[in-house]
């Protein structure tokens, strides 16, 4: 495995992995291939854009005949696939892109990883395809998605497994937990917060803010994926983990002693609909393997909160953009009719 294609390379985690690779990897040559969604950001690969080892396709992965050209003149031996539509919110507000590109978009990854016959096909899935766990899941648990993100994810991961077994793809699928660090859309709850925190702007916490999430580092994340790109088991799903299970609450009371922020910014605001309560992992599997996370709950949290605090530049542009618009058609209502909640 040398040449590498990282599908929505341009994104949160997707930008960290080409990073940690070309690290980890000095042999390897890494294609990102991305349509540049609202989520994709060449600035996010800006360090790595002058790498000989790095080539830039901007590109969806639903066409056909795109993917297999990209495939075809960078001589790809294994495609890693990030790219997705990522958040809940917009997924209740308008799912169409969500079933065309982590659904529809997969199938295409797939069947030109089998035209091609790639070495590997790894599909970076999620914790939320269980749907709202009583206790950690395991890989083998049955998949009860229950947002549309969710569905569409746990879509996209039937299907890998069904290129397995009826076509004989090599595949391998990880199932991450809520990940945070630099370069994460500020749409998603840590970034989110930091930033509006950082502003002075209200943070709208959902519902009573009790609902548990499972905090990893992204690094922590890209080593699991490394891993099992390279040592696991073909046809097999590895869930990845911070073993930080916390409330919403308990994020917001960091990030506000951390940036030493009054409790009066938060907003209760009303809740998500269908809102999880509690996402949870065995990582038994993976730790067989020889992972486990390096980033406590709190360093997690505080290095990511000291990177939006050090690059303003990064966020600051995109909450000029079409971030806007999102804000005001998610949050302007439920900000209107909020309440301060004492946290
Ligand atoms: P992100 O939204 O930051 O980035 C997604 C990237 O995919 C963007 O660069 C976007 O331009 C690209 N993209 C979207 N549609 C595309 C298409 N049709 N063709 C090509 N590129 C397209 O997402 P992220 O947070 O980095 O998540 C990456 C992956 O990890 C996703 O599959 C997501 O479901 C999964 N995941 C995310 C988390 C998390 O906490 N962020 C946790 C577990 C799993
Ligand atoms: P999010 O970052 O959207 O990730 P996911 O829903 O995919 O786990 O949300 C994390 C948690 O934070 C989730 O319980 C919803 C909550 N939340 C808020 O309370 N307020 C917000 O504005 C957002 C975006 C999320």
């Amino acid at each position: 495995m040398k040449n590498l294609l990282v599908t929505g390379g341009a994104g949160f985690i997707g930008s960290n992995f080409v990073r940690y690779m070309f690290q980890e990897y000095p042999q390897y040559n890494i294609v990102v291939y991305d349509k540049l969604t609202y989520a994709g950001n060449l600035e996010n690969l800006r360090d790595v854009a002058r790498d000989p080892r790095y080539a830039f396709v901007r590109g969806d992965i639903c066409d056909a005949d795109a993917v297999r050209d990209a495939l075809r003149k960078h001589h790809i031996d294994a495609i890693v696939n990030f790219a997705a539509e990522s958040h809940v919110d917009r997924s209740i507000l308008d799912a169409d892109a969500f079933l065309r590109t982590n659904v529809m978009g997969t199938f295409v990854l797939l069947e030109a990883a089998k035209e091609f016959g790639l070495e590997r096909y790894h599909q970076i899935s999620s914790d939320e395809v269980y749907g709202w766990v009583d206790k950690p899941a395991l890989e083998t648990d049955p998949l009860i998605p229950r947002s549309p993100y969710a569905a569409a994810k746990a879509s996209g991961d039937l299907m890998v497994n069904a290129y397995y077994v009826t076509h004989g793809v090599p595949t391998t699928i990880t199932r991450g937990s809520n990940t945070v660090g630099p370069y994460q859309y500020p749409e998603k709850v840590v970034p989110l917060f930091v930033t509006n925190a950082l502003e002075n702007l209200p943070l709208p916490l959902y519902g009573d803010g009790k609902q548990v999430r499972d905090w990893l580092y992204v690094t922590d994340h890209c080593e699991a994926v490394d891993l099992v790109l390279h040592q696991g088991k073909i046809g097999e799903v590895y869930n990845v983990g911070g073993e930080n299970e916390r409330e919403n609450v308990e994020v917001v009371k960091i990030i506000l002693d951390t940036l030493d922020k009054a409790p009066d910014l938060v907003r209760r605001v009303t809740d998500r609909s269908g809102h999880d309560r509690r996402y949870a992992l065995d990582l038994e599997k993976i730790r067989a393997l020889g992972w486990q996370p390096r980033h406590s709950f709190e360093q997690a949290l505080t290095d990511t909160i000291e990177w939006y605090a050090n690059n303003a530049w990064w966020w600051q542009k995109i909450k000029r953009g079409e971030y806007r618009e999102y804000y005001e058609k998610q949050y302007g209502e439920r900000l209107r009719t909020s309440e301060a909640v004492a946290v």
